[in-house]
């Protein structure tokens, strides 16, 4: 125990997480390939190479490990698991064997996804999430990978399965103009049918209802396979907050946006806290960012604190434990990513203090990666990412961050600076 350190509880989990879609590059089976390379594109650009870690899993592990964190989040792709309708791949699950055997020989947790945003194209195109038949689709998934894969013991269901709830109002009523409407004229088409069938857009009806069976029943096939893994889903909760007169308006938002999922869940193994920001509701019946705050490069308040509140909120609301399976801030300014996570942490070993049971935190990303429809632009990763030569380059704070981690503790100097790599091991770690 350092002296004036804010030591974390025993066994907390330290990790990063990453999607599939996002790093490993030519996801061709899915969606979102074909979303990207519509025309005219929902997306900024396409994923294409992403950031290779279809090919460069070990060394990155490798970095996380060298850093001093514990566990690492991944998904496993649908879209090269199945590729065709119950036509499974054996050569993919292969690939996420090796992915799970390099964490756990580079002494890292392995903490699988099975659905972070992406779906075979077949699927998509057989209506997705709004196809009735989708939670024993994704059922008979879940059972299939987990009786292939071993050497888990953590699993997340569906990657926040509630942000469409939120999102998809939004995204409709900026698709005005003639462009925005070729847009999505354009996804439609690769789609085979309307653009509810992409998860983002997914309709409120439809998460409540054969998204939470899918989460269900997926992780009833985990279990009915093995027992013993522990499993949660995962949601996008932002802190909400309220002017003074419009506590309504945030109470409403809280009921709509988590209140229905959060009590469907309550009593799974875990839920997964997925926190970027705060959103305050105001008098005038909007919500947003409060005004004259800082923002961060996504148009999000930067405003570390939202994370502890968020814990808080899911707590009091649920009793159930919680992991904070994402959270992170995305900008050039590496020292502000820093002290972001550095604030967020002492919030957090606040409210762990007070009793609120929150067993890992998991920071968002590991690396620069694919934004989604944001292309490349906004950089959230603890590694930057030369894309032309796709070396890894390791930032002020993934080293910060990997001493809180050795340490269990806030209040411990980093003790190095950036390190540059190429492809191999890790420089000086
Ligand atoms: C998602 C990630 C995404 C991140 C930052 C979360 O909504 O799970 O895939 O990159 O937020 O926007």
């Amino acid at each position: 125990m350092i002296d004036g350190a804010k030591s974390f509880p025993r066994g907390f989990v330290w990790g990063a997480a990453t999607a599939a879609h996002q790093v490993e590059g030519g996801n061709v089976n899915s969606d979102c390939w074909a979303l990207e390379h519509a025309s005219p594109s929902l997306f900024r650009e396409p994923s294409g190479d992403a950031v290779d870690q279809y090919h460069r899993f070990g060394d990155d592990m490798a970095i996380l490990a060298g850093l001093g964190l514990q566990a690492y989040r991944f998904s496993i792709e649908w879209a090269r698991i199945e590729p065709a309708d119950g036509v499974f791949s054996q050569a993919a699950l292969d690939h996420y064997q090796r992915c799970i055997d390099a964490c756990l020989s580079r002494g890292l947790a392995p903490v699988l996804t099975y659905h972070h945003f992406t779906l075979p194209l077949w699927l998509a195109r057989q209506g997705g999430m709004t196809n009735p038949a989708f939670p024993d689709r994704f059922a008979r998934f879940c059972e299939h990978a987990t009786r292939r894969l071993r050497g888990f013991d953590t699993a997340c269901t569906i990657n926040e399965l509630n942000l469409p709830l939120f999102i998809r109002e939004p995204l409709m009523a900026r698709m005005t103009s003639e462009r925005a409407l070729a847009r999505i004229a354009a996804a439609e088409a690769v789609l085979h049918g309307p653009i509810d069938s992409f998860f983002l857009y997914t309709p409120r009806d439809v998460i409540l209802n054969q998204g939470l069976t899918a989460h269900a029943k997926g992780r009833d096939a985990i279990k009915s396979v093995r027992p013993e893994i522990q499993v949660g889903v995962t949601f996008a909760v932002q802190d909400e907050q309220a002017e003074p007169g419009a506590e309504a308006l945030r109470d409403q938002r809280r009921d709509d946006f988590y209140g229905v999922c959060l009590d469907a869940v309550k009593g799974d193994d875990f839920i997964g806290v997925q926190t970027y920001s705060r959103v305050v509701s105001k008098r005038d019946g909007s919500s947003g960012p409060e005004d004259g705050h800082p923002r961060t490069v996504m148009g999000y308040e930067d405003r570390p604190q939202a994370l502890a509140a968020t814990c808080r909120f899911v707590w009091e609301r649920t009793h159930t434990p919680i992991l904070v399976t994402e959270n992170g801030w995305a900008g050039e300014d590496d020292a502000r990513r820093g002290a972001f996570v550095q604030e967020a942490l002492s919030e957090l070993h606040g409210a762990i203090a007070e009793g609120v049971d929150v067993r890992g935190y998991f920071y968002w990303s590991l690396l620069d990666n694919y934004e989604w429809a944001a292309g490349y632009g906004p950089k959230f990763g603890l590694i930057g990412v030369d894309r032309t030569t796709q070396q890894r380059r390791i930032k002020p704070s993934a080293v910060a961050l990997g001493d809180i981690a050795r340490a269990n503790a806030l209040g411990v100097q980093a003790l190095e600076t950036t390190k540059v790599m190429g492809d191999g091991a890790p420089v000086g770690l």
